[in-house]
């Protein structure tokens, strides 16, 4: 069941993915951590962030919206309310970081990098510049530049990417990421959305747009997976981290199948926050019944003959 991210091997290819688990003590006691391959944290920014006005979630047919607007305790907080926990957590866990700028991102990352008891950091780059406008992750140019300012301070663990999908093509995007110095990537964030109370003529969420998240998702995200895997993760040899609906060991095949080293579980956490360990099982049977050794020969063994 061994996977490898970039110099890390995890014990298994299931994650939890950003902003769905807390920060680590939330689920302590409920989820058994020894068993998930990793543990990705919420985003965590620069300064304490309230975050957006009520409602920051929503259900609708297929998953949920959400727009928590990446409330977090800061940096600070984190390092000296979270990390101790963090580092008794018995898996590898990725620090989510969020920023409005790049000096933000440098900052956050190389704090965290240095503070040591991180497997790694996860960069979240579905954020708006606030020089610029423009999301760091929907753009090339930009991408490849936070990437690299980045990578120059993350020296102990590993940096990953976290690709947004709301773009026309997410491939040049992946492109950036990796010439930028990317070890792994992850595919993918929500896709934007909006949901309507036609009762009352206004947005079901405080934000107005929100994240779709779960199986609505899916067929998306394993097509935008395939696309990274296809056109350059694969050539350069960097893995992916698949996410978007899972569900179940299927899903997580399918993730895998479509070009993915390792699988995070997000939305449906919140029905059944021990999910990952029972999925981890099932996809070990899968492997049994399928006369399969290890379960990185599945990545991108989709057959398209
Ligand atoms: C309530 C909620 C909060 C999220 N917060 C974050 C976050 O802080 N940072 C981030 O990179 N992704 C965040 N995500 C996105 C998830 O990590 C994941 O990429 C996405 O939801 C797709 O996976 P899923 O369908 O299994 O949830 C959040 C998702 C949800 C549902």
């Amino acid at each position: 069941m061994r996977v490898r991210i970039g110099r890390l091997e995890l014990r298994n290819p299931l994650l939890t993915a950003s902003g769905t688990c807390g920060y680590g003590p939330e689920y302590a006691g409920v989820l058994d951590y020894a068993r998930l391959g990793g543990f990705t944290t919420k985003s965590v920014t620069r300064l304490v962030r309230p975050g957006n006005p009520p409602w920051r979630t929503v259900e609708v047919a297929g998953g949920m919206l959400n727009a928590i607007g990446l409330a977090n305790v800061g940096l600070e907080r984190f390092i000296a309310e979270k990390l101790p926990f963090i580092r008794s957590m018995p898996t590898p866990v990725f620090a989510n970081v969020a920023g409005y700028s790049i000096d933000d991102y440098v900052h956050v990352s190389g704090a965290l990098d240095a503070a040591g008891g991180l497997a790694g950091i996860e960069l979240n780059v579905s954020c708006p510049n606030v020089a610029q406008g423009l999301m760091f992750g929907t753009d090339a140019a930009m991408l490849r530049e936070v990437v690299r300012a980045v990578r120059g301070v993350v020296r102990n663990g590993a940096l990953i990417v976290k690709l947004s999908p709301n773009v026309t093509d997410i491939a040049p995007l992946a492109a950036a990421a990796i010439d930028a110095g990317a070890d792994a990537l992850s595919a993918i964030n929500t896709y934007v959305g909006l949901a309507i109370d036609a009762e009352t003529r206004r947005p079901l969420l405080g934000n107005v747009t929100g994240g779709l998240s779960g199986p609505a998702i899916k067929p998306l995200a394993l097509f935008n997976v395939h696309r990274v895997y296809r056109e350059v993760a694969r050539a350069a040899g960097v893995p992916i981290i698949g996410m978007g609906g899972v569900r179940s060991a299927a899903d997580v095949i399918e993730f895998l199948l479509a070009g993915a080293s390792a699988v995070a579980i997000g939305t449906a956490l919140f029905l059944d926050p021990t999910l990952p360990v029972r999925v981890c099982e099932s996809v070990r049977a899968y492997l049994d019944r399928h006369g399969v050794q290890s379960v990185s020969e599945l990545t991108g063994a989709l057959r398209l003959e």
